[in-house]
């Protein structure tokens, strides 16, 4: 069994498919959630958390003096609870490099859009579904990819369509690609454990 550590900061709906993946779907007896840091006490992802028995720590920047130690609890955090996998689902905030030098290849992200189109630095959240609009894409779509130092950049491990209509707002498109997200999220770690990427 692998051991998951979830970071969240906001609804936690990936987090969710995941963890319903690993009660009753392709994730059950592979993967163990061990725990679930969010950055926001006020994240639903939390009450998710523990509607599910999975412990979960909220670490909020502002309890510390510096991104050094802020990023240091995080860390100690991810090692006591002996964490293989940790996977960012909706973490709004840069992840310490510390962080991603220990867990290269280990750390996933998860993209609402179809990288390298639409990512880099200020891309998230109803950002890219804007900026697909404005585009005229016919497509957008989900990556789940490995966590590089460079914003959205690591290697792709599952990228997958969907259409985008004349008529469609962001708002549509948001929908869409979130009820693809629920499906790759699951599969992409399936994947990584498997070695199949
Ligand atoms: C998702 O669209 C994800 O791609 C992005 O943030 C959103 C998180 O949603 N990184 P949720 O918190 O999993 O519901």
């Amino acid at each position: 069994m692998k051991r998951l550590a979830v970071l969240v900061s906001g609804s936690g709906s990936n987090m969710q498919s995941i963890a319903d993946s690993v009660n009753r779907g392709i994730l059950k007896g592979l993967v163990e959630i061990v725990l679930v840091i969010s950055n926001n006490p006020g994240a639903y992802a939390l009450e998710r958390a523990r509607n599910e028995n999975i412990k979960a720590v909220c670490i909020e920047r502002k309890s510390f003096e510096d991104e050094i130690s802020f990023n240091g609890a995080i860390l100690r955090e991810l090692r006591n609870a002996e964490t293989d996998i940790v996977c960012l689902a909706g973490y709004m905030r840069m992840i310490g490099r510390e962080i991603i030098r220990a867990y290269r290849g280990r750390m996933l992200n998860i993209h609402p859009a179809l990288l390298p189109k639409f990512g880099g630095k200020g891309m998230y959240g109803r950002h890219v579904h804007e900026a697909v609009v404005k585009s005229g894409e016919t497509k957008s779509g989900a990556t789940v990819h490995f966590v590089e130092e460079e914003y959205d950049t690591g290697k792709i491990i599952i990228q997958r369509e969907v259409e985008v209509f004349a008529s469609d707002t962001p708002q549509d498109i948001s929908k869409r690609v979130l009820a693809v997200e629920h499906r790759i999220y699951p599969e992409a770690i399936k994947k990584v454990i498997e070695g199949k990427v």
